[in-house]
């Protein structure tokens, strides 16, 4: 039995040694320590010794050597299959098991996370979204908001003139002419998007920032229903209940025109450096739609009338996270951007 256990273990060293794929690791672990192999056999047999000592000794040495097979096939096997993924993947030129490293992610800009928000809240209360050309022509920027060629108001907003003699849009309420040409009321719109003036650059002046121009037209519109249009936005923004004042404001095209303040949300009211120290933040030019605009839009004013509001998106990003510079909007600067993943 010694003899045939011996043969045996020297087969199998040979047949393993020249294994070279899994599939050949495991037809040999099946031949030589399945049910069916030899060494399984005598193992079986091994009643049939009378001799109690010679039969502790076969016991032992069938037992070990069976574990010491089973201990060769595993690191043969262990080798050949990192022979046969490494096989593989010069086949492939390509490393299915590497691990993934993800891009690194982009995030949106903070104009558009706010412009986002805002746009939810109104598209909330029924308005819908509609975009304007950044390019424009001076009747839809000015003359249909009741500025006049030579109007000195024109003068309040310094204004790019292109050689094509159109000029960049001053301010979203080109929108309010668009689209009071093109729908009937009742009118329920706002138009983010950017605007552009000739400005000195500074912390808080840009020379391309955003607003989001907001127009009500239907019959029965007061300024009570401009206030709490207002007054829902603002708390919504905010998450907190804000107190708003009205004063006079002086816009062409709206009649009365007001400048909206909300109460510093920085001091409460009590006053300090932001609200320099007058407990209020002026946020919001709006007013009633003026009726020589509706009547450019050929709306019947005697019917119909309406409110119209300008928020200053780039200064509610600004004060939402609090941002000092107005220049790092536009600077595309990745140090500050990365921080409103
Ligand atoms: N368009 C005005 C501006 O940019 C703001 C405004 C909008 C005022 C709507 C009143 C009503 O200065």
């Amino acid at each position: 039995m010694k003899k045939r256990l011996n043969d045996f273990h020297n087969a199998f060293l040979s047949e393993i040694e020249a294994a070279l794929t899994p599939e050949q690791v495991r037809d040999i672990e099946i031949k030589y320590l399945g049910k069916k192999s030899d060494i399984h056999l005598m193992l079986k047999n091994i009643g049939t010794i009378e001799n109690p000592d010679e039969k502790r000794e076969m016991g032992k040495i069938i037992n070990s050597t069976r574990n010491e097979i089973q201990k060769i096939i595993e690191e043969k096997r262990e080798i050949v299959e990192k022979k046969s993924i490494e096989r593989k993947i010069s086949e492939n030129h390509m490393d299915w098991s590497m691990p993934v490293f993800s891009a690194d992610e982009g995030s949106l800009h903070p104009v558009t996370i706010v412009q986002r928000e805002v746009e939810s809240i109104l598209t909330g209360m029924g308005f819908s979204i509609v975009d304007g050309p950044e390019m424009e022509t001076e009747y839809y920027n000015f003359e249909a908001l009741n500025i006049p060629k030579f109007h000195p108001a024109r003068d309040m907003q310094d204004t790019f003139h292109l050689v094509n003699n159109m000029i960049m849009r001053t301010h979203t309420s080109n929108c309010q002419s668009r689209s009071m040409e093109k729908m009937k009321p009742p009118l329920k719109i706002i138009a983010p998007g950017k605007c552009f003036r000739y400005e000195a650059l500074d912390a808080s002046h840009e020379t391309a920032f955003y607003q989001i121009e907001g127009l009500l037209v239907d019959e029965n519109i007061n300024i009570s229903n401009l206030i709490a249009v207002m007054k829902i936005l603002l708390s919504e923004i905010f998450r907190r209940d804000v107190k708003v004042r009205l004063r006079p404001g002086y816009f062409p095209f709206v009649e009365p025109g007001f400048e909206l303040d909300i109460n510093c949300l920085i001091c409460g009211g009590a006053g300090c450096r932001t609200c320099k120290n007058s407990g209020w933040l002026e946020l919001m030019p709006c007013g009633m739609v003026h009726p020589n605009v509706l009547r450019y839009g050929n709306i019947d004013p005697e019917k119909y009338n309406g409110f119209a509001f300008g928020l200053g998106l780039t200064r509610l990003v600004m004060m939402r996270y609090g941002i000092a510079d107005i220049r790092l909007l536009n600077g595309g600067d990745l140090r500050f951007l990365k921080q409103f993943r």
